[in-house]
């Protein structure tokens, strides 16, 4: 496609005290690309969020987002750049309604537009949006409903329609099927498909199921001990002989 990637992991290290948790990570994301990162508990994956979405600052490296150094910057700044982490269901406001909890960042995101005397069009223009968001989501039907009402995993699809809400560049989502009961997990990892689909967002996620890591994934990362042991393709991270000795052993046959 000739464009840059969106994401640029240079070198990529962060030690807690004489504990180093990342060892020279490196990687690049493209645009619109569905990317999992995997590894075994312990590895790295959440901190690995917390350096590139501004939590921690590295001990050494760099991080390019959409073409700006992004390393050690503070959260806000980052996430107004479009880079959006997903925060679990505390970032939900659970006496409102689902629509309300999507127009809120909406309204905030078209704010400079809304003015005066455009005032009724754009307001339809935001709710319009607001609903063409949710019925993505397939929460349509639950607009109304207050939010603390919903079940676990339409809490979480509210979640990340707040975050789609924002017009984001990527979604970081650390294990967004966790707690989840099959059926949940499953729904969760199409509505993600469809948006990657249909939308221009770039996705990273990290998530334990592996059968869904190797269904939803165009390509995979796989963190261990801080290190970035291979990446490839759902197809070579499975014939990847240090991969499965390392980490997916049994499983890499399921
Ligand atoms: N703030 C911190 N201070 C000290 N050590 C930390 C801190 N955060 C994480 N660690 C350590 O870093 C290592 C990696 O943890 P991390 O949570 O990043 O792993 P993970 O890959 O997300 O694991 P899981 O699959 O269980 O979610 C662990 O040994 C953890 O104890
Ligand atoms: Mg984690």
């Amino acid at each position: 496609m000739g464009t840059e990637p969106i994401l640029i992991v240079d070198s990529l290290s962060k030690s807690f005290g004489e504990f180093q948790v990342l060892r020279d990570v490196s990687f690049t994301v493209e645009e619109k690309e569905l990317v999992s990162l995997i590894g075994p508990n312990g590895a790295g994956k959440t901190t690995f969020y917390n350096v590139v979405t501004g939590k921690y600052k590295p001990s050494k490296g760099q991080v390019l987002f959409a073409g700006k150094d992004i390393t050690g910057s503070p959260p806000h700044r980052i996430s107004r750049l479009g880079l959006c982490r997903s925060f679990q269901i505390t970032n939900i406001f659970l006496e409102n309604t689902v629509k309300e909890n999507i127009l809120a960042p909406l309204v905030a995101y078209h704010g400079k537009g809304l003015s005066i005397w455009r005032g009724l069009n754009s307001y339809n223009q935001v709710q319009e949006e607001s609903m063409d968001l949710l019925e993505m989501l397939g929460l349509s039907n639950k607009a109304h409903q207050i939010a603390k009402y919903l079940s676990y995993g339409d809490k979480r699809l509210v979640e990340i329609g707040i975050a789609m809400a924002s017009h984001p560049k990527m979604i970081m989502l650390d294990e967004p099927t966790a707690g989840m009961t099959p059926q949940e997990t499953e729904r969760m990892i199409s509505i993600i498909q469809r948006l990657n689909r249909e939308t221009d967002i770039t996705f990273f996620l990290t998530e334990h199921d592996m059968k869904v890591v190797f269904s939803i994934a165009q390509r995979i990362l796989v963190l261990h001990q801080g290190s970035l042991l291979a990446q490839g393709t759902p197809r070579e991270i499975k014939d990847n002989p240090q991969v499965r000795q390392a980490y997916l052993g049994e499983s890499a046959d399921a």
